[in-house]
């Protein structure tokens, strides 16, 4: 499936930072992060909420516009060798700029600079989405929304939320989402991953987002999976995230095979590949191992998510 031309709709750009990558940034910074990798110098963590901590000491390396600049540059290239031909990337200023926005202006325009190389030299496009993070708290994100309104644009398209699904309620984060989408910004939020159906339902009913990031726990609850169904709810899911967090045991007891069999917008993300020892090429070809997908499948899967991406006509256009 590797050539196969894909569309991922939910990929952190920090989270795809590859090990030695990070290694590396550490080594020049003379900073001791030996805590989060194993002795293979993969990441190591336990489970989500250490994979949570493990992800804040890693992305700590990151420091500087030029470092953003590099990983744009690597994380592009290696999911132009997957067959991406356009990426959505969730991008946190609690990580680069801590939240200040003129040190924000500076890492997005590194990272957008790269984004335009990558296109010109390997033909993929990247769209950017801010995120705030759910367990720093309400007051935080709305100094990150407030990054992401005053960056708001033709590159800059969307916001979300992130982190821990269990901390805090959606409509602690309302304010901040109803400031981006004043902006222009288009909405997505991580729910349905740790928490339940409600938890999806609050996100849509409180932020009044078009997409959820993961979303899969809607598989509890049947009259919602219908709702989402006949509302044409976007899900961003992540199927290789979910098994290796351990939100599902194995591949064949993910529900997206059911999901979208019961007509759910569906679309395939890798969120944070290296941690989670996947690309989207091993995506696509688990899927097909495990529900018989064919490219039939894969072409309509891209379709929904070319549709529901954050960015104009035109680019869709050449997306489609
Ligand atoms: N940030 C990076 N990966 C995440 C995930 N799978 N869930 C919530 N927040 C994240
Ligand atoms: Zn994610």
């Amino acid at each position: 499936m590797r050539d196969f031309p894909k569309v991922e709709l939910h990929l952190h750009l920090e989270g795809a930072a590859p090990p030695a990558f990070i290694r590396g940034l550490a080594r020049e910074k003379n900073m001791d992060i030996s805590g989060v990798f194993d002795e293979h110098g993969n990441y190591a963590f336990k489970d989500f909420w250490h994979f949570l901590k493990v992800y804040e000491a890693a992305t700590s390396t990151l420091q500087t516009a030029e470092d953003y600049h590099r990983l744009t540059l690597a994380v592009l290239e290696e999911s132009a060798a997957h067959g991406v031909i356009y990426t959505e990337s969730f991008l946190s200023p609690d990580f680069c700029g801590g939240r200040d926005v003129g040190a924000w202006r500076e890492y997005l325009h590194a990272i957008r600079d790269a984004a335009d190389q990558a296109e010109k030299s390997h033909g993929i496009i990247m769209r950017g989405v801010v995120t705030c993070i759910r367990h720093f708290g309400p007051e935080k994100a709305k100094e990150t929304a407030l990054c992401a309104a005053e960056t708001a644009g033709d590159w800059l398209t969307g916001f979300g939320i992130a982190g821990d699904e269990t901390a805090g309620k959606p409509k602690d984060f309302a304010y901040s989402f109803d400031m981006a989408r004043e902006a222009g910004l288009r909405l997505t939020a991580h729910a349905g991953e740790w928490g339940g159906p409600q938890s999806v339902r609050d996100a849509l009913n409180d932020l009044g987002v078009e997409r959820i990031g993961h979303g899969v726990r809607v598989a509890e609850d049947p009259a919602l999976v219908e709702e989402l169904a006949e509302k044409e709810v976007v899900l961003e899911v992540c199927p290789g995230s979910n098994v290796a967090l351990g939100v599902y045991p194995n591949w064949r007891a993910h529900p997206i095979g059911m999901l979208f069999d019961k007509g759910v917008k569906v679309t395939v993300s890798t969120d944070d590949p290296p941690f989670f020892h996947t690309t989207m090429t091993d995506e696509y070809d688990r899927l097909s191992d495990t529900f018989d997908w064919d490219d039939g499948v894969f072409k309509t899967l891209n379709t929904i998510a070319a549709n529901a991406a954050f960015c104009d006509e035109k680019t869709r256009a050449n997306v489609l």
